[in-house]
């Protein structure tokens, strides 16, 4: 780990809407370029504990206005694919506080995503093999996981149907997770509510067809979501707590049957609780197809959400500027482009070339495709 460069928090630019700072509960973002939450299955094993490269790679992006971690699951259960890391051991909490300390030491923030897969899952990842969790016992078509380095990624199973009583236990992983994430040094904490994964599960129609108080009706189904939210603020307070959602998301075959009443309605309640920021998956993660209309899914968020709102989904630094620029977003976050530019943010000031990104090397691995991408100023010594 290499403590260098302390400008981070002076890289502001007049006239530039990325370059503006933002106060954020109590954090300063000295830009508007976040880094996404992003799965890059190289915690060291056993165990699933962050390691000393993790917080190289944290560092090398940490000019980043605010970096998520990657998903991190909150329990043994919460856990669904291989060398993803957690925040549920000590060794993990350790291995976590390399990173935020690397962050740390060259003035960036970061806050974790705090992560439970639900159904996203397989026997062979779960605590005695036992089978994934989830609100209904409905098989994701379609969906894949990664269960080890020799089998690769294979089809999700059906998931079995969590009792009424497991519910509370739900809750207090979450819990949990926020408490050692906090131990861990973060600045705050994101609890993932995206992509088909728990909170995903239990807040979209397809996925949840309990008859119990999570799930039917809408207020049901948004029961579970709040609770933990409200769990994770009762350890950090509303100003270190951000939301994800992916309202239109089909990615792990996902489907809503009135994304914007359900998001619109969700999006009321997080305002009523004063979090953070809420960040939301505009298109669909990677691409998959939107189910339903995004930008009038968006409409009715911004209608009822008061609060700083991230955008994600394959933005160019062009068209975040357009969108701060028109109120339409406060903040974006970039994902594969930060995985390919360290420097992301000085890129973008500078209007400066990327490199391009290698699909190949995002899952698993070492150093290579992670930690070497060169910088600006690195490729400028080479030339
Ligand atoms: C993944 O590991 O493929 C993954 C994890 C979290 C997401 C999306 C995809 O939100």
């Amino acid at each position: 780990i290499n403590p260098k460069r302390d400008y981070f928090m002076s890289n502001q630019k007049p006239n530039d809407p990325l370059f503006q700072s933002l106060n954020m509960g109590g954090l300063t973002l000295p830009n508007r370029v976040l880094m996404s939450p992003l799965t890059r299955s190289r915690s060291s094993q056993p165990g699933d504990i962050p390691n000393d490269m993790n917080a190289h790679y944290y560092q090398q992006r940490a000019s980043a206005g605010l970096i998520l971690s990657e998903a991190t699951q909150i329990s043994p259960q919460g856990k669904g694919y291989a060398f993803t890391p957690g925040i549920h051991s000590q060794e993990q909490i350790n291995g976590w506080k390399k990173v935020t300390g690397a962050v740390h030491s060259v003035g960036g923030r970061i806050h974790m995503q705090l992560w439970h897969v639900g159904r996203i899952s397989h026997p062979e990842l779960q605590p005695d093999g036992n089978q994934p969790v989830a609100p209904s016992a409905i098989k994701p078509e379609g969906a894949k996981t990664f269960i080890s380095a020799d089998s690769g990624m294979v089809d999700v199973p059906e998931p079995r149907a969590l009792e009424t009583h497991e519910i509370a236990g739900i809750v207090e992983q979450y819990r949990q997770g926020a408490l050692n994430a906090q131990k861990a040094g973060f600045d705050g904490v994101e609890v993932h509510a995206a992509n088909g994964y728990l909170l995903d599960q239990f807040l979209k129609s397809g996925s949840n067809h309990r008859t119990d108080e999570y799930g039917g009706s809408l207020e049901n189904r948004l029961r579970l979501p709040l609770m933990v939210i409200q769990a994770v603020i009762d350890v950090w307070g509303k100003d270190k707590v951000g939301v994800r959602i992916s309202p239109t998301g089909s990615f792990n075959a996902m489907y809503d049957n009135n994304p914007t009443e359900t998001f619109g309605t969700f999006a009321k309640h997080l305002n009523d609780l004063g979090i953070a920021y809420l960040e939301v998956v505009e298109d669909s993660f990677q691409g998959n197809h939107a189910n339903g209309r995004p930008e009038e899914v968006i409409e009715a968020i911004r209608a009822v959400y008061k609060g700083t709102y991230i955008a994600n989904g394959a933005y160019t630094a062009k068209e975040a500027r357009t969108r701060i620029s028109e109120g339409r977003c406060d903040l974006v976050t970039f994902g594969r482009p930060f995985i390919a530019n360290p420097d992301l943010p000085e890129r973008f000031r500078e209007n400066a070339p990327l490199n391009e990104w290698d699909d190949s090397t995002f899952y698993g691995g070492g150093e290579h495709g992670y930690t070497d991408y060169p910088t600006l100023e690195e490729l400028e010594t080479i030339a």
